[in-house]
């Protein structure tokens, strides 16, 4: 018994309530266990020992996004080695089908509203000039349209906008989900958040490709920013009928020895090719471990024979790139 002056009145609260207490606790212990039972929540599950490279995640139920973490709507996760020469790993399912949904949705209206200012008199109003340019370009401020041969160099109508909300750049940290996945990548990679560009939304429709080309510089004035890129990693927000496959054409080794290789289109078999899927994840290294330049990451876009492919992709530097 607590000794206080009113003692008799402490008493009385103590007794009446404790059973309320044991019995509130018992309650939320049923709660408990019946979310548990329903999977609405989940314990934590220790790794899986005996595959060491597969990744278990939980990801953000988009939407409402008042219920908070869950298992997400994604597939099994799991990476693949693909070759070590480039280095290129497939993470299956790095991104659920919302994630997927929520950038194209982002980047939509931009591409829509660039092509009206472009088809009306390839000049815009509200800072933006159309400019031919070639994968060299810094792509930082830029949309880039139809790519076109031009003597031998592809060469790419670029809207450069001034402001850098342009449209299909996504600003590094831009909301919840954008900092979610840039995480995500940055583990994926072991390359810091800070050192990637923000993310890339690109589309192509029937017939549009992306000739091989490196994503590291050869001029100093794109690698003033925090060096030399290092490494990439390419999301595929959709499938893709036929076509439009990631291919390294000098990537050393066995180039049909992926299970997908009866499906990938005569573009796609002149290399080691990566059938786009939606929500896979492919990361590659532009660089050796050494810090040489590495010439095996060449790598394209096939053309697109039928369907819509729609990709993001991370640029990531040596160093801290600022944006
Ligand atoms: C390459 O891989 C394919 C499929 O696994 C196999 O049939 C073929 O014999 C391999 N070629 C060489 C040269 O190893």
């Amino acid at each position: 018994m607590v000794k206080l002056r009113g003692g008799a009145r402490v008493h009385r609260w103590t007794t009446t309530s404790l059973p309320l207490v044991l019995f509130m606790l018992l309650m939320l212990t049923l709660v408990i266990l019946i979310l548990l039972a329903f999977d609405i929540i989940s314990l934590p599950v220790a790794p899986d020992i005996d595959s060491p490279i597969k990744f278990t995640r939980k990801t953000f139920q988009l939407g409402d996004g008042v219920v908070g973490r869950k298992e997400g709507e994604r597939g099994e996760q799991w990476t693949e080695v693909l070759s070590w020469e480039p280095r290129a790993f497939l993470y299956h399912n790095f991104l659920s089908k919302e994630e997927c949904e929520y950038l194209i949705e982002l980047a939509k209206p931009h591409m829509e509203k660039s092509t009206v200012v472009d088809s009306a008199t390839g000049k815009s109003k509200d800072s933006r000039s159309v400019i031919w340019c070639d994968a060299s370009y810094s792509f930082d401020y830029t949309i880039f349209f139809l790519p076109r041969k031009c003597s031998n160099v592809l060469k790419y109508i670029c809207m450069v906008r001034v402001r850098t909300s342009s449209g299909m750049f996504l600003r590094r940290g831009r909301d919840k989900i954008i900092s979610e996945i840039e995480q995500r990548i940055a583990d994926f990679a072991f390359i810091p958040v800070e050192h990637g560009e923000g993310l890339q939304v690109l589309h192509y429709e029937v017939g549009q490709k992306y000739e091989p080309h490196y994503d590291y510089f050869l001029d100093e004035f794109n690698t003033k920013n925090g060096g030399q890129r290092i490494a990439t990693v390419l999301m595929y927000l959709s499938d893709v009928e036929e076509g439009g496959e990631t291919v390294f054409p000098e990537a050393k080794g066995n180039i049909s020895d992926v299970s997908w290789w009866d499906e990938l289109s005569t573009c796609g078999k002149k290399g080691l090719s990566v059938k786009p899927k939606m929500g896979d994840a492919l990361l590659f290294w532009s660089m050796r471990p050494d810090g040489t330049l590495d010439p095996s990451s060449l790598h394209g876009g096939c053309p697109v024979i039928r369907g819509n492919k729609w990709s993001s992709t991370k640029w990531m530097h040596v160093s801290h790139y600022k944006v």
